[in-house]
């Protein structure tokens, strides 16, 4: 598996699970079937209200023996609601609680939004508060307490533009080591890609294969269903393997870490598998015409009158 290596010599396997949407009552199985496959990487967040049971089955796996707690990387991720600076530590723990870890190897600001603490999924401006009253900076000051804490490892953002991050960095002691967005065959992000490299920063592609089990009110009427992609066909006819796979092995060969979710062990291997896919120059230059700039992910729930939190602000300023 190839890996990535962070600015102290660790690393992480490109490949790994990501965990949105995997319900309880099903994620544990999920964890414990991946473990089994092969994943040493996992994707959580204090959002997709699964820890806990994510923890229980990393508690067991740890227990049998299937790993070592030091052997697998564990990503979480600082909810919109906790950015306070009194908020951040805080949640940081339930996380570590929740997980049943001493230590994350990776925590993240989820989104660049800031909401107040009563209102996790804020619905309209009294409910957030500007960037301006609390500034990304303070966030990271506490991301930065984390680390030196021994409480994370690493730390990172998601859903950031260069703009934001090139801000964010200027401020930093701790320059983000990881900025996780959306990318798949629809959406490349070269410009955002090629910021991060010469920057330093890790990326991290999320909904690799274009998020299809959000739910309803999530997504576009008209939203496009990657896996009938044409070229992605084509790749998989090609490469007489599946169109995931194609997804998942494009990311790996543009340097990105992918984390695609799937709470089916099948589904799981078939994804793992995709490490053994080569894919060719050709194959890449085919690829780079899917781009349209699709996102699935689109922003526009935060998108409140009256707050500076527009879909512009949020992917181009
Ligand atoms: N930082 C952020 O803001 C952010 C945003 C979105 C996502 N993420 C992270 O990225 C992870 C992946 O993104 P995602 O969950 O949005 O979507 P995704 O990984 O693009 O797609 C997941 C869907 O694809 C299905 N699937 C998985 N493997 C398949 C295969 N080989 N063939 C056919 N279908 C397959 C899954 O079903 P089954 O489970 O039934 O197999 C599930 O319905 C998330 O789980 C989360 O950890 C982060």
């Amino acid at each position: 598996m190839k890996q990535l290596t962070f600015r102290n010599g660790d690393k992480l396997d490109i490949l790994g699970l990501g965990t949105w949407k995997s319900k309880p009552g099903e994620v544990y199985d999920a964890i414990r079937s991946a473990i089994k496959i092969g994943y040493r990487h996992f994707d959580c967040a204090f959002i997709y209200m699964n820890e806990k049971e994510i923890g229980h089955a990393f508690a067991d796996a740890f227990a049998a023996g299937d790993v070592k707690r030091e052997d697998v990387w564990i990503t979480s991720k600082l909810w919109n609601n906790s950015h306070k600076k009194e908020d951040v530590l805080p949640a940081m723990k339930k996380t570590l609680s929740d997980l049943q870890l001493d230590y994350l190897d990776l925590y993240l600001v989820h989104w660049p939004h800031v909401f107040k603490k009563d209102f996790m999924g804020a619905t309209k401006a009294e409910e957030t508060w500007s960037t301006a009253e609390v500034p990304h900076i303070e966030t990271w000051r506490e991301m930065e307490a984390a680390v030196d804490a021994g409480l994370a490892k690493h730390i990172g953002v998601c859903n950031f533009n260069k703009h934001k991050l090139k801000a964010l960095s200027e401020q930093a002691s701790i320059i983000p080591e990881m900025n996780q967005v959306e990318l798949h065959p629809m959406l490349h992000q070269n410009d955002l890609l090629e910021f991060c490299k010469e920057n330093g920063v890790h990326v991290t592609a999320y909904s690799p294969l274009g998020s299809p089990d959000r739910s309803a009110g999530m997504k576009a009427s008209d939203e496009p269903n990657l896996f009938e992609h044409p070229v992605i066909k084509e790749l998989a006819r090609k490469h007489n393997c599946t169109e995931a796979q194609i997804m998942i092995a494009w990311a790996m060969q543009r340097g990105t870490a992918v984390i695609p979710k799937s709470v089916n062990p099948e589904r799981q291997l078939q994804n793992f598998l995709s490490t053994e896919i080569n894919l060719s120059e050709d194959d890449m230059q085919l690829m780079a015409s899917a781009d349209t700039g699709y996102r699935y992910v689109k922003g526009q729930f935060w998108a409140f009158e009256g707050t500076e939190y527009s879909v512009d602000w949020l992917w181009n300023r």
